[in-house]
């Protein structure tokens, strides 16, 4: 049977994994949603016409910019219990990544649901920023908003954008403390970062971080399973980080970028270093953006071997989440693999020549 989410409101618990060091945590365990509504409805497609175009954050106009800002800034003026809020959002991953909820629905109320480290990792992020996206617009009334991705695959794009790390965070609602003061721009981005620093010419970083989106793209995830993840179904116990089941990308990028984001000298490198906290640095969001379109990418590569699940324990595993409306919605991996559906495209600078392409490790 596929994973099924619990009823979000009532099955929630404290998130009690994956933090190693709980006493000097800066942020909080208590991640469980807030309650303004109990029945969990169906997803309805959205109808409207426009498609949002998720933008390059290296590269937005001053118009992107300034209406990302101005509703990032309105998401975190909202009350701390409100479903919209910035601390709302941030805590829906860890709830979901940390031991929050149970595989109750599916008769197994002793295991808890981890969508890391398999099959489920990109149809569940997905869903999250799409989610994320509409209620930044709805909060600025804007139906065409779309969030930005960092481009870290373009050698334009491969230090933290400029417009995270402007200001501080009285002025810059995009600014986060807990980044690791040696990341910061200009310091070009390694992905593929263990825990070591790489030193050596922003060339050969750049050579070689192109070199590991092939690696990613191409090389490690010439099939299904071997870019989305392993199997993990009802009754399977959450999937250990190092896993031989991890997709290329989660494992390869997209946790390398955290690593390197998060401030080591936090106790659990947070924010980006721990998936309890991720969720509370902005750039989450925008790495994350990315990681999707790693997927559309994988996919207009045309390549033989690059398709989805077909398994119905992967099409038919789902989730819930806050609406734009603060409705409960219920949404399966089936219904997230088209996004001209979901009305919202990346914006493609030269979608035939991508810079890694001849890259080849
Ligand atoms: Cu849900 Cu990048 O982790």
């Amino acid at each position: 049977d596929p994973i099924t989410t619990p009823d979000i409101i009532s099955s929630c618990k404290e998130a009690d994994s994956g933090i190693k060091d709980v006493e000097n945590a800066v942020r909080t365990r208590k991640c469980c949603p807030p309650n303004i509504s109990k029945t969990i409805k169906p997803f309805v497609f959205p109808n409207e016409k426009t498609v949002r175009v998720r933008w390059p954050a290296h590269n937005g106009s001053n118009d992107q910019v300034a209406k990302y800002k101005q509703a990032m800034r309105a998401m975190r003026d909202l009350p701390d219990d409100h479903p919209h809020s910035f601390i709302q959002q941030a805590k829906i991953h860890c709830a979901y990544c940390n031991g929050g909820y149970t595989q109750v629905d599916s008769g197994f109320p002793d295991i808890d649901i981890q969508i890391h480290n398999s099959w489920l990792f990109f149809p569940y992020h997905r869903w999250y920023l799409y989610f994320y996206e509409r209620i930044l617009g709805k909060l600025i009334n804007d139906p065409t908003f779309a969030l930005p991705f960092w481009n870290w695959d373009n050698p334009s794009g491969m230090t933290i954008p400029a417009i995270f790390q402007d200001g501080n965070d009285e002025l810059n609602p995009l600014f986060d403390i807990y980044r690791d003061a040696r990341h910061l721009p200009p310091q070009i981005v390694d992905l593929d970062y263990g825990a070591g620093e790489r030193d050596t010419t922003n060339e050969i970083q750049i050579a070689c971080n192109l070199s590991t989106v092939y690696r990613d793209l191409v090389r490690n995830g010439g099939d299904t399973k071997s870019f989305f993840g392993g199997e993990y179904v009802a009754g399977d116990a959450p999937v250990a980080n190092g896993a031989t089941s991890v997709g290329s990308v989660e494992a390869g990028c997209h946790i390398a970028i955290h690593r390197w984001v998060g401030d080591s000298t936090q106790a659990n490198s947070e924010d980006m270093g721990n998936l309890y906290s991720s969720g509370y640095d902005p750039l989450f969001y925008a790495h994350h953006s990315n990681v999707d379109r790693m997927w559309t990418l994988w996919k207009d590569l045309g390549i033989q071997g690059h398709t989805e699940p077909t398994d119905p324990d992967w099409l038919n595993a789902s989730y819930v989440f806050y609406d734009e409306n603060e409705d409960l919605v219920r949404v399966y991996n089936k219904d997230c693999i088209n996004i001209n559906k979901l009305k919202y495209k990346y914006y493609e600078e030269s979608k035939s020549v991508f810079p890694w392409r001849k890259s080849r490790p």
